[in-house]
């Protein structure tokens, strides 16, 4: 059968990532190329318990139809998180329970871009983000990435050049892929260009509570006075990535759209989840579970920064992440992203390739993405002893 799949759908390519997974069984293998939490971030024990407890006591409410906008009780408990951690929360905003940020990202564009109309993001971006976008018909306009976050000159080009842009989709807190963090400075002026240009903005922010160094930034919705931010969070990487449960927190009018447009998608979230959720919101410290998170990670960032400073030739730079689970390698010019990756992989080390999140496909990129916080610590020095030996000999080669 000659299947004629739908314009939008046949350009999209499976995610890389998802790709090299399948890559993954060879025993002795080391992947830095997963976005997964650590398993022990799942408080299994609680879970169990939770669930154990609902199917005693109201098994009818988990396991009927639940309403589109979520489980009550937990928009009410992640509303109240929202306010005391993040001061988010205007009197005209509303909270949407998602089936993961992921559905978030998706259902944000679907309500606000037609076809053609174009979403700015940063170029390296979220690749299930960038393919979300795509398979909605909205075109992609990427804006490169500074230290401290979106390049603003680039981004103002960007708005003047594009008048059909009504969104930026942007990770200014531990970025996905990059690790970046973007200053508080750098968010004022994009606030104002949003203000300037009239386009919305979708922060994305599943790892904001995993800093474990430096100082919290304040968020783009805290600061946003006119309903111009629509907030995106997830619990994938402080609970559990498996219960898929996310939530958006915009202006009432967006939400209420939103209820709309998932509604013909899934109904609702979970239900069984979203009550596990609200149950250890309520009866357990989430806030001293997510320092233990931090912990472990600022243990493993720190060990792969070590390695890197210790094994890896001069030429290669890398970021410094202080928080989240990803940091950004790049290589000189001259050695070829595409063999590095290769050889990697011949040896059994898999890394992410840059052009798995460029908004531009056929863009070439010099960068790869390390995670950390999946692989063991063994793991982590022998892999990065292993990436930078094949570093110096390309590098020698170049
Ligand atoms: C930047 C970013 N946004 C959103 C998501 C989606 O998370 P989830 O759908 O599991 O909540 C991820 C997952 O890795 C991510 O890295």
């Amino acid at each position: 059968m000659n299947y004629k799949f739908s314009d939008k759908f046949v350009r999209l390519k499976p995610s890389a990532i998802r790709e090299i997974f399948k890559s993954l069984g060879t025993p002795g293998s080391i992947s830095f190329a997963a976005g997964n939490p650590n398993p022990e971030s799942f408080p299994v024990a609680e879970m169990k318990r939770f669930a154990d407890e609902i199917f005693e006591n109201e098994p009818v409410a988990a396991l009927q139809y639940g309403i589109t906008e979520g489980y009550g009780p937990l928009r009410e408990l992640i509303t109240a998180r929202l306010k005391r951690v993040y001061n988010i929360g205007a009197p005209d905003d509303d909270l949407i329970i998602v089936t993961g940020g992921q559905q978030g990202i998706e259902l944000s564009c679907k309500v606000m871009c037609g076809e053609g109309d174009v979403v700015l993001c940063e170029n390296p971006s979220f690749i299930g983000a960038l393919n979300a976008f795509r398979s909605l018909g909205a075109k992609l306009a990427g804006v490169p990435l500074d230290g401290d976050g979106i390049n603003l000159e680039a981004l103002e080009q960007a708005l003047k050049d594009t008048p059909r842009a009504k969104l930026l989709y942007t990770i200014p807190t531990f970025q996905n892929p990059a690790g970046i963090t973007t200053s508080l400075e750098k968010r004022r002026a994009v606030l104002g260009l949003a203000k300037k240009y009239d386009i919305l903005i979708l922060e994305d922010n599943p790892y904001g509570d995993l800093r474990f160094s430096g100082k919290d930034v304040p968020t783009y919705k805290s600061m946003d006075a006119e309903g111009r931010v629509i907030y995106c969070g997830s619990f994938s990487k402080i609970l559990s990535s498996g219960m898929r449960i996310g939530f958006l927190c915009a202006n009432k009018a967006l939400i209420a759209k939103t209820v709309v447009a998932k509604q013909v998608e899934d109904v609702h979230t979970n239900c069984l989840f979203q009550m596990i959720c609200a149950k250890y919101l309520s009866e357990c410290d989430l806030d001293a579970h997510i320092a233990g998170i931090r912990e472990l990670y600022r243990k493993k960032a720190g060990l792969m920064l070590d390695a890197l400073d210790r094994f890896m030739p001069r030429e290669v730079s890398f970021t410094r992440p202080e928080g989240g689970i990803f940091l950004w390698c790049t290589l000189p010019d001259g050695v070829p992203l595409g063999e590095f990756v290769r050889r990697a992989g011949d040896k059994n080390v898999f890394v992410v390739p840059g052009t798995a999140f460029t908004a531009d496909p056929d863009e070439p990129s010099q960068s790869f993405r390390l995670n950390y916080s999946m692989p063991t610590d063994e793991e982590i020095v022998k892999g990065i002893k292993i990436l930078a030996e094949i570093a110096k000999d390309m590098i020698a080669k170049a």
